[in-house]
């Protein structure tokens, strides 16, 4: 009985009390800071542990924020610098959220820990912001499907752990950085359908991208740099562009899966090395300048049919299976 009165006597135990009063307040402020936060937002309520809010991911052992993956949520408002006070947090995603506007605050530059960053298909405007290298951490960078704008900041590719950049489907404009050719890690490399315009660096032959897509943009040169035997790419497409280089003379990669170049101004012929690519399973160098006859004796895993002849066709005069018999 004694036990029972001490027992009730004690304060009812708060379940968000075990969520670290920084945390707490700081996911508040961030849900607080758009025009619809019960709305949008309906499980973040502090009665509850905030450990169990949707797309919150806490340290089991510590209770602390790692992780916010706010995703299809009608958020209205723009980017919260309260974000900043999440000092624990390893990712950030916020995806699909069409409402989310205005340009990506500084604050989003004091996370030392944040290693995965993603913020795309949402209406955010502005700059991709230089002071993203102060996030140390940050290895995976996705900023896909925004309206983001300007040049691509040179300092990135100074992040030690970097591996992973998607800049794709924005509105960027200006070249490729020369310092783009210094990651240090082998990197997928994705900043395709923007208005980059320019001659492709030379310095992008010293990577071995993992995978590189530059397609729909306006650039120029010659992007034979991103080939090479000795690479490990499985994604090269540089389609819809203005590039100009000689085709006969690229290496191709044994681990390459997706081949696109169509769309350029590339001449020369297809290199019957081509056929060891024996994991390619898309091939298109349709509309360039390219002459000579196709090769033949395709040594390719996955796939036993022949190519299409849409593959190949409108260009100057290449030939053989499958377009026309050579002459
Ligand atoms: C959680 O925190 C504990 C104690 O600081 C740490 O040892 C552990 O690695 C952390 N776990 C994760 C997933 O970060
Ligand atoms: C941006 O806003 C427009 C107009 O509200 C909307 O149609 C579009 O879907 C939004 N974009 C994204 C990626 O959500
Ligand atoms: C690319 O990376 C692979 C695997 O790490 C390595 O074997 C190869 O030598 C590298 N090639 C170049 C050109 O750096
Ligand atoms: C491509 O193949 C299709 C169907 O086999 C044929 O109708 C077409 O004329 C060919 N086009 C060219 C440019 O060879
Ligand atoms: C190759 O690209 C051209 C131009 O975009 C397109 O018309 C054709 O269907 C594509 N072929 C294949 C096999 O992807």
């Amino acid at each position: 009985m004694l036990l029972l009165l001490l027992f009730l006597s004690l304060p009812p135990l708060s379940a968000a009390q075990l969520c670290h009063p920084n945390d707490l307040a700081a996911l508040l402020a961030f849900k607080n800071s758009f025009s619809n936060p019960n709305s949008s937002l309906p499980s973040w309520d502090p009665q509850f542990h905030c450990c169990n809010w949707y797309g919150v991911e806490c340290n089991d052992t510590t209770n602390r924020v790692l992780g916010l993956d706010i995703a299809s949520v009608d958020l209205h408002g723009t980017i919260p610098p309260s974000l900043s006070k999440l000092h624990h947090l390893q990712r950030l995603r916020l995806h699909k959220l069409p409402n989310l506007v205005g340009p990506i605050p500084p604050e989003l530059g004091q996370l030392p820990l944040l290693g995965y960053l993603v913020i795309s298909w949402t209406n955010i405007s502005g700059p991709i912001p230089s002071f993203l290298t102060n996030l140390r951490s940050l290895s995976y960078l996705i900023l896909s499907f925004n309206r983001l704008s300007g040049p691509i900041p040179p300092s990135l590719p100074s992040l030690p752990y970097l591996y992973a950049i998607d800049l794709s489907r924005n509105l960027l404009t200006g070249p490729i950085p020369e310092s783009f050719g210094h990651f240090l890690l082998s990197t997928a490399l994705d900043l395709s359908h923007n208005m980059l315009s320019g001659d492709i660096p030379a310095s992008l032959g010293n990577v071995n991208f993992s995978r590189i897509k530059l397609s729909r943009n306006k650039l120029s040169g010659d992007a034979s740099v991103l080939f090479g035997k000795d690479k490990v790419a499985d994604t090269i497409d540089i389609s819809r562009n203005s590039f100009e280089f000689d085709f006969s003379k690229v290496g191709f990669m044994e681990s390459l899966d997706v081949l696109d170049i169509s769309h350029n101004k590339i001449y020369g012929s297809i290199p019957k090395q081509i056929t060891e690519a024996v994991y390619l399973q898309f091939l298109n160098v349709s509309y360039n300048r390219m002459c000579g006859e196709i090769p033949t004796g395709w040594k390719l895993k996955y796939r036993s049919e022949s190519w299409d002849n849409s593959s190949f066709f409108h260009n100057r005069c290449l030939c053989g299976v499958p377009l026309d018999p050579c002459k």
